[in-house]
């Protein structure tokens, strides 16, 4: 059924990962899942997120799929776009974690810690066991390339945000990499909801980028 939804060996996908704290505070992050034989899944999460805290506390969590930059945005940046519709959760089938409202579809999965892979490494490793996979009517299996190119803007977004006033080189060079997946976006679907997520990245840069 993985390789079906396409969770392909030697590939990452990304998700929105939903866990749950130690006080039942639901939290939700875009996460990379790399998928090796088997297929095994793991989540490799830097040990400053809320994602790493809750995994460490008790491994339930959801790995909700989604293509909507949307979301990708709002849960990368909740902490910044407060004013922004909260995001719904539901309750899981198999899990304590929470579901994510509306995606198309839930890998439902019991994350364990791995053992510390290097001492000076700054994330943490969780092997992932299935439990639970279900699509829902909302699946869709078209491809957009302004839409990858938004969910990449935020990724990039978020490397700028972990490097503030540490890597103004490597800040300079995803600045770059933002701009240019702005004007080829600008150029294929400039009215696009992609367009306006893009839009939505750029204002939140100057915070990191003085
Ligand atoms: C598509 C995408 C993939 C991401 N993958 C990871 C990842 O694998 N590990 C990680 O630590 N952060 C990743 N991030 C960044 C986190 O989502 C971001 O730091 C988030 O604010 C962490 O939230 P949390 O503190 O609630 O866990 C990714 C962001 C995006 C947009």
């Amino acid at each position: 059924m993985l390789t079906q939804i396409g969770f392909l060996e030697g590939d990452v996908v990304e998700v929105l990962l939903t866990t749950v704290s130690g006080d039942d505070e639901p939290n939700g992050a875009p996460m990379g899942v790399w998928v090796q034989k088997g297929p095994s899944l793991t989540i490799c999460p830097y040990e400053d997120t809320q994602t790493a805290r809750n995994l460490e506390n008790n491994g339930h969590a959801v790995m909700n799929l989604s293509q909507d930059p949307h979301l990708f945005l709002h849960l990368a940046f909740k902490k910044e776009l407060l004013h922004l519709e909260p995001v719904l959760f539901e309750s899981a089938k198999t899990v304590k974690a929470p579901r994510i409202k509306g995606v198309s579809g839930f890998v439902e999965v019991l994350a364990q810690s791995k053992e510390e892979v290097e001492s000076d490494a700054k994330f943490k490793e969780f092997d992932c066991q299935v439990l639970h996979v279900e699509l829902t009517t909302n699946y869709s299996p078209v491809f957009s390339r302004a839409r990858s190119a938004a969910i990449e803007c935020i990724i990039h977004a978020t490397k700028i945000r972990a490097l503030y006033r540490t890597n103004p080189t490597e800040i300079k060079r995803l600045v770059y990499q933002i701009d240019e997946l702005q004007n080829f976006v600008e150029r294929v679907a400039p009215h696009s909801p992609s367009a306006a997520v893009i839009q939505q990245v750029e204002q939140l840069l100057p915070k990191w980028i003085k």
